[in-house]
């Protein structure tokens, strides 16, 4: 396994072929190929990678708060929209390896602690925090596993979600699977409470809707374009996902999004814990993580 560390990313390739890049920047993962060199995820021409902004594809990792601010939730009302974890500069804690003749794979460890961030967001959320971010490539999958622990004295209540951008040929030929009968909050529609029908997610205008699935976690949300299963995603102690792609308009209102028509080549399937908090104790820990594999 081939592994470079530069000054502001992490770059693993396994002896097959398969890569993947970590920015230090959010430890957001900017890029995953498959062996043939083909591109996983989705990347904004011209997304901020210099920490001033979270980046705008890959797979930035919201904590510890989802959406915009919650004036009702007092701790994180403060904190900008997805929390500070996907600006902050996080340390690369080193990788492991394993290696077979036909498969191998490879983990890299990032972590992020009061002491990587800034005072002014220090002072925002004062709260004393380990992250544990694990990015896992093989042949077939990508797991990202995040470990939360309070190390502090004072409890504390988080969100947390992995906003992954898949890429895609077309948006108007994916469906999304995996949420049938699902209930989910519309976004677009005034937060309205409402449940999916019996038939896959299909897309033809702006849509962020966060759904509780009805199926068990292990069952997993499935990707399609064009009639073909392209991603599976499997959760782990992650209850909600998120579906988004901002359309026309949304697109064109961002500053980061590039090229304009790149939603058409973007989804958003985002595992996460988003609603309402999770509360952490003294001492304790919340493990949460997602596998994609190739289907
Ligand atoms: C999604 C939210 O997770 O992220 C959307 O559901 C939001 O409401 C989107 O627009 C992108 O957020 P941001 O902060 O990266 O522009």
């Amino acid at each position: 396994v081939n592994i470079s560390h530069g000054n502001s990313r992490v770059t693993a390739t396994l002896p097959t072929g398969e890569s993947v890049e970590v920015l230090l920047f959010g430890a957001t993962v900017l890029s995953w190929k498959d062996a043939s060199g083909d591109e996983k995820l989705w990347l904004s021409e011209n997304s901020k990678l210099d920490g001033s902004k979270g980046v705008r594809g890959g797979i930035p990792l919201v904590f510890p708060a989802f959406g915009p601010p919650d004036p009702n939730h007092a701790p994180t009302s403060k904190l900008p929209q997805h929390g500070f974890a996907r600006t902050a500069r996080w340390e690369f804690l080193g990788k492991s390896t394993s290696e077979g003749s036909s498969s191998s794979s490879v983990k890299l460890d990032f972590g992020l602690s009061p002491e990587n961030l800034d005072e002014a967001t220090r002072a925002l959320w004062p709260y004393q925090f380990g992250l544990l971010y694990s990015v896992t490539l093989d042949r077939e999958s990508l797991n990202t596993t995040l470990v939360i622990s309070n190390d502090g004295d004072e409890p504390f209540e988080f969100q947390t979600l992995l906003h992954t951008y898949f890429r895609i040929k077309d948006i108007a030929s994916v469906q999304v699977s995996g949420l049938e009968n699902s209930p989910y909050i519309d976004k677009v529609d005034g937060a309205k409470s409402k449940t999916e029908g019996s038939s896959a997610v299909t897309f033809a205008g702006e849509t962020d809707r966060v759904y509780t699935p009805a199926k068990g976690p292990k069952d997993p949300v499935i990707v399609s374009d064009s009639g073909r299963a392209r991603f599976r995603i499997v959760r782990d102690n992650l209850d909600q996902v998120v579906v988004w792609n901002p359309w026309t308009e949304k697109a064109a209102g961002m500053g980061d999004f590039t090229p304009k028509d790149g939603f058409r080549n973007m989804v958003c399937a985002e595992a996460g814990s988003v609603q309402g908090w999770q509360k952490l104790d003294k001492g304790d820990a919340f493990e949460g993580a997602q596998t994609i594999f190739l289907s």
